[in-house]
């Protein structure tokens, strides 16, 4: 689904940039372009931005690395 329709920038693309490590709509907007033209879509990209990285906080950590 498309969050910013400026950018033609999905929320796909966005919970990977997330994934990989970004985490303010400042570095979404400098790898994405996201936000930066009329920001409308900026409440949106920081509700995904908050809860993804909830998201990623809360995962348990990986059994095969404390097995070692
Ligand atoms: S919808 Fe994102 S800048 Fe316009």
């Amino acid at each position: 689904m498309y969050v910013c329709v400026c950018k033609a920038v999905t929320d796909s693309q966005i919970k990977n940039a997330i994934n990989e490590g970004v985490q303010s709509r400042r570095e979404l907007f400098k790898c994405l372009g996201v936000g930066g033209d009329c920001g409308k879509c900026n409440p949106h990209v920081k509700e995904l931005l908050d809860c993804h990285q909830q998201s990623l906080m809360q995962k348990p950590a990986n059994p095969s690395i404390l097995a070692a």
